[in-house]
């Protein structure tokens, strides 16, 4: 794809882009402030800026009069950038050249790293827990009076060094038949054992060579949503993959009320049913759409939280959310997964991820197994932030893990305007650092309807830079603009207008829920504080992190640091991992070594039930301010935030 270059000025910033960016995304990532209230949706008529070199696609629009289009405006919003281009940002949208040190920084998005299969393979770690192998068979004769499972176990011993086998009962009934109409060429899948001593089974046969054809399946299953991949245990590639709604959705939105539900009489068979029913589809989706035999399918793997795990296992939640929370196993035996209500043959057998404690889950545990944490020596926070936020520190030495009560405020629960990452939530920010005018850009370029969790993280910590709010999530009564007001005895900034906003009212932030906000962060950044107290560490001492989760992909790295999310740390030592459940899910598909190693690792884990850790109040107390009370923390924003100080004050005279 073409890129090109787009300048902008009086900025003087330049940024390249894709052939088609549209030109006040291009704007939002240069971080140059362009007046847009209505979310991109072209209604507002704020976004005018000036083509004066180049060519633009687009941007003409009834909001310009023929004499603006004539001499070269065009609206930022609609605008397709399509050859190298120079923009002036007019001037009616107070920029004074004075004080463009105050535009944001240029968004910065975590690295993103994908499981590596080559190192995988180099690392001798490409073990697929399932293998199969071709053998061509003497016949019986009259010489020859071998029972038909003798003579296979007989050759596997004798040619391939099998010695501990066990023929499962399933085969046993296929052989006879099969061999013969094989002429005794058949294809056996064995299973290896995930501890050693442990045989090795003989789960499935098949007439004739069918040793390219051996598949495995990764789930993960989520509250909301259930991811599964179909994997080629030959080549290692996932061939297909798919997610799919957790038809549980319907039986409360969150795990607590899902544990409500299953408490009632029939309830935990009905949500056991629902969950296997999710799973069957993804399965039976991915299949189709690979064109492949389900015969061929020999293991799969589930990562899961607790709940979610328990649910589908038929245990009883009841014990999760009542003190003092226990879960009713850590690890479970593998289990044939059609035992489970699994649409898949007899001949699979299902690895369930185990748990650490009732709020760190399975998925947990197979994020820091498809992360390679367990085997670093680097000390790691990985972080999994969605509906819940867990975290999880150390290296391969030693771990130590938490749920943190930080509740839905990622995903823009507690917030007035807060909604999920969709149509019309306002995901990116900025303000204008005199007219103190919002840029609101919106997911589907639309009129805005609410603000998603990247949108939020971007906003505070624009305005806590820019000045607008203080250290406490307070708005400066002082600052002259309408856009901050007061309604029902709270401060609050207007978003947009009922007129540029695509609901029938303002919308607006309110100092609650900016309040709300600045709870769930501090509940994420003292938590980390926390585990690394009882070890005797530091937030200092971090070298890298991990981030996890749907969050990790959209998190502003920079917004997150001011707002006092994450520590100051350089941005390529964090990476975002993406599904870390569904990648370590995966690597157990892959890696038999992954599932010997998966129960020291969740042993070694040490769960804390932060609320019982005596230093977790004193921690989340100084975490409720932007970033922190304790700025020696934040080395840099504190020097960044000196000199705006100190340039504001030049400017003002
Ligand atoms: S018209 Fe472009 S943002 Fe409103």
């Amino acid at each position: 794809m073409n890129s090109f270059k787009v300048k902008f000025l009086p900025h003087n910033k330049e940024i390249i882009v894709a052939d088609g960016r549209i030109l006040i995304r291009a704007a939002m990532d240069a971080g140059v402030h362009i007046n847009a209230s209505c979310g991109g949706e072209g209604v507002c008529g704020k976004c005018r800026v000036l083509l004066e070199e180049g060519e633009l696609e687009g941007g003409i629009s009834e909001k310009l009069s023929q004499e603006d289009v004539d001499n070269g405006y065009r609206l930022a919003c609609k605008s397709k950038v399509r050859s190298d281009v120079v923009i002036r940002i007019p001037t009616e949208s107070a920029i004074d050249t004075k004080v463009l040190a105050f535009q944001s920084t240029p968004r910065k998005t975590a690295h993103i790293r994908k499981m590596d299969f080559e190192k995988l393979k180099k690392d001798g770690l490409f073990s697929p827990p399932v293998e199969k192998i071709y053998l061509e068979l003497s016949e019986p004769d009259t010489q020859d009076h071998l029972p038909d499972v003798t003579r296979l176990v007989s050759f596997l011993q004798l040619n391939h060094n099998e010695h501990r086998l066990v023929v499962d009962m399933k085969v046993i009934r296929k052989i006879p038949d099969i061999f013969r109409e094989a002429d005794f060429k058949v294809t056996v899948t064995l299973m290896r054992p995930v501890q050693e001593g442990r045989r090795t089974h003989i789960i499935n046969i098949h007439p004739g060579d069918t040793t390219d054809r051996n598949y495995g399946i990764a789930i993960d299953i989520g509250t909301t949503t259930i991811y599964g991949q179909l994997i080629d245990l030959i080549s290692g590639e996932t061939i297909s993959q798919y997610g799919e709604f957790n038809d549980q959705i319907s039986y409360g939105e969150d795990v607590i009320s899902r544990i409500v539900y299953a408490e009632k009489p029939g309830g935990l068979e009905k949500l056991q049913k629902v969950v296997t029913g999710s799973i069957n589809k993804v399965i039976n989706k991915i299949v189709t759409k690979a064109k492949i035999d389900k015969d061929y399918i020999s293991t799969i793997t589930l990562a899961g939280n607790t709940t979610m795990t328990q649910l589908m296992l038929n245990v009883n939640t009841k014990y999760i959310r009542r003190a003092p929370y226990v879960p009713a196993a850590s690890i479970y035996p593998p289990i044939r997964a059609s035992d489970l209500g699994i649409d898949l043959g007899e001949q699979v057998a299902a690895l369930v991820y185990p748990q650490v404690s009732s709020y760190v889950g399975g998925d947990i545990v197979s994020g820091v197994m498809g992360s390679g944490m367990y085997r670093t020596d680097k000390l790691t926070l990985f972080m999994d932030i969605g509906t819940n936020a867990e975290i999880v520190i150390g290296n391969k030495e030693w771990m130590a893990c938490a749920a943190c009560s930080a509740g839905p405020a990622f995903e823009g629960g507690g917030i007035e305007f807060g909604m999920r990452a969709a149509k019309g939530a306002i995901e990116d920010f900025s303000i204008d650092p005199v007219s103190y005018e919002p840029m609101n850009i919106t997911i589907g370029n639309v009129r805005p309807r609410g603000i998603c969790g990247s949108g939020l993280i971007i906003m505070i910590a624009t305005m806590f830079e820019m000045g607008l709010i203080n250290n406490m999530g307070k708005f400066d009564r002082d600052i002259d603009t309408q856009r901050i007001r007061e309604r029902n005895g709270v401060y609050e900034y207007v978003l947009a207008w009922k007129d540029d906003a695509g609901i029938d009212r303002d919308i607006v932030i309110t100092e609650i829920d900016i309040e709300n906000f600045i709870r769930a962060k501090g509940a994420i950044y003292s938590g980390c504080q926390t585990l690394l107290g009882e070890v005797g560490m530091s937030m200092a001492d971090i070298e890298q992190i991990y981030l996890a989760g749907g969050f990790g992909s959209y998190v502003d790295l920079e917004k997150a640091i001011v707002i006092g999310l994450l520590p100051e740390i350089e941005h390529e030592k964090i990476i975002f991992i993406g599904n870390g459940s569904l990648m370590g899910a995966k690597m157990a598909v892959l890696t038999n070594r992954v599932r010997k190693d998966v129960v020291n690792v969740t042993r070694s884990m040490t769960n804390f039930e932060l609320s019982e850790t005596i230093s977790y109040m004193d921690n989340y107390m100084a975490a409720l301010f932007l970033p922190h009370t304790d700025m020696v923390q934040f080395p840099k924003l504190k020097a960044r935030m000196e000199a705006r100080i100190k340039e504001r004050k030049r400017i003002n005279g």
